[in-house]
């Protein structure tokens, strides 16, 4: 092939990357789709009306994500005040407060790099070496469910949760989780929840939480629940953070993970991947930067700020666009460069910056692995996007070896 058409052939494979991620948006969440066309060709700080101010730029992304003085969790526009209506002022003021540095350092060690490999062998591990089997012997796989029944395998590791079940466990604690996401669809224009969607949420976390008391009580000091009751935190929010892990970390990280599975193989990237092995941490990093699996982070306007020349007044609302400030650095490109304006704003940034994000990269990376083990290229033969969710994605996406 010359040099001009193998240019043609990527362009036109990376546009197709493109309106797959593109249909995965509006069948997944029509509001955060319409939200994302709008801001695109907004300045880097806009106000929009009934949303509040709407941020695209990774750089300020990043300067609102930091300045706890000014930009709160709790409050109208930010999710600490979804969490304070599900379980109680406690909750709430544990997102702004004094508790939250505690567990965040109670936590550290088991969220570190060598964590999170430890972590991911030990919850998913029998998994994907059956996917490899299965993939070795000609079989097509669905990355996707493997995706949700081993993130709901890891959190319940982390957390202390009874670790030997049938998938079908892991794969319901992924639906309650997701479901329970999906009640927060509504909450773009205002975080306060009506009555009904109270009751509901609080039935889903009934479903989630079912174990966490005997876990509580008996969990050892490597896991979550076990340091939870070691601080002292109490059995009401041991079930709060038991509830904010299922959510943080079940919908994104599978999200992240069969979206990556799928831009690599959209744009050629696995005949790169398998010709140079360096380049998967860099494939991870393109693929969570561009599937930005939490798109918008929301915050309360704390006190008045200048942004950019925009003042901010309290009692506000800010929407940081994840996923226009990450994917402003082009397409998913396997080859691409550490982006440093960019650098891992798909994690947030401050003091919330997300907790499992070593975790959620070893996951993406171990998938990758075990779809390429065989030495030779996937290829998707089927894939279906997910509908109504809060977090976009694959509802199916079946993968074979390339004969
Ligand atoms: C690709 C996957 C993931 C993405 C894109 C992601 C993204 C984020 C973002 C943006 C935040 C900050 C939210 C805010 O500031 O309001 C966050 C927080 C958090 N994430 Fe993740 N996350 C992922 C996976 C995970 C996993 C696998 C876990 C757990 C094992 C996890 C646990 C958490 C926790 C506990 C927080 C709250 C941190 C705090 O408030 O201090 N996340 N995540």
């Amino acid at each position: 092939m010359t040099s001009t058409k193998i240019t043609r052939t990527a362009g036109r494979a990376t546009a197709a990357a493109g309106r797959h991620e593109a249909r995965l948006l509006w069948h997944g969440n029509r509001g955060l789709f319409a939200l994302l066309q709008a801001a695109r060709h907004a300045g880097p700080v806009t106000r929009v009306p009934r949303l509040g101010w709407v941020v695209t730029d990774p750089v300020l992304a990043r300067r609102v994500l930091n300045d706890h003085e000014h930009f709160g969790m709790n409050g109208e526009g930010g999710v600490g005040h979804l969490w304070t209506q599900l379980f109680g002022e406690e909750m709430g003021r544990f997102f702004g407060g004094a508790r939250h540095t505690e567990v965040r350092t109670a936590a550290r060690d088991l969220f570190t790099e060598d964590a999170a490999r430890a972590l991911i062998d030990r919850s998913q591990g029998a998994h994907h070496a059956a996917l490899a089997r299965r993939l070795a012997a000609g079989e097509t796989v669905d990355v996707a469910d493997s995706a949700r029944v081993l993130a709901g395998r890891m959190v319940a590791d982390v957390l202390g949760l009874p670790a030997d079940r049938p998938d079908g466990t892991y794969r319901a604690l992924f639906g309650a989780g997701e479901r329970l996401a999906a009640l927060a669809l509504g909450t773009t224009a205002s975080t306060e929840l009506d009555p009904a969607t109270v009751r509901r949420a609080r039935a889903i976390v009934e479903d989630i939480t079912a174990d966490v008391p005997g876990a509580y009580r008996t969990g050892g000091p490597d896991t979550l629940l076990g340091r939870c009751r070691e601080i002292g935190l109490g059995p009401a929010m041991a079930r709060g953070l038991a509830t904010l892990l299922v959510i943080a970390g079940t919908e994104t990280g599978a999200s992240g993970t069969v979206r990556t599975v799928a831009l690599v193989h959209d744009t050629g990237g696995g005949r790169a991947l398998l010709e140079d092995p360096s380049l998967l941490d860099g494939a991870v990093r393109e693929g969570l930067r561009v599937a930005a699996p939490a798109p918008v982070i929301g915050r309360h306007v704390v006190r008045d700020a200048d942004v950019a020349g925009r003042t901010l007044r309290a009692g506000e609302r800010v929407l940081v666009l994840t996923y226009l400030a990450t994917n402003g650095a082009g397409p998913f490109d396997v080859r691409r460069e550490y982006v440093p304006e960019t650098r891992q704003l798909w994690f947030g940034g401050g003091r919330h910056l997300c907790l499992g994000a070593a975790v959620a990269r070893v996951q993406v990376a171990r998938m990758l692995a075990t779809l390429l083990a065989d030495g030779r290229p996937y290829a998707i033969t089927h894939r279906r996007a997910a509908r109504r969710v809060l977090v976009p994605s694959y509802a199916e996406l079946r993968a074979t070896l390339v004969r």
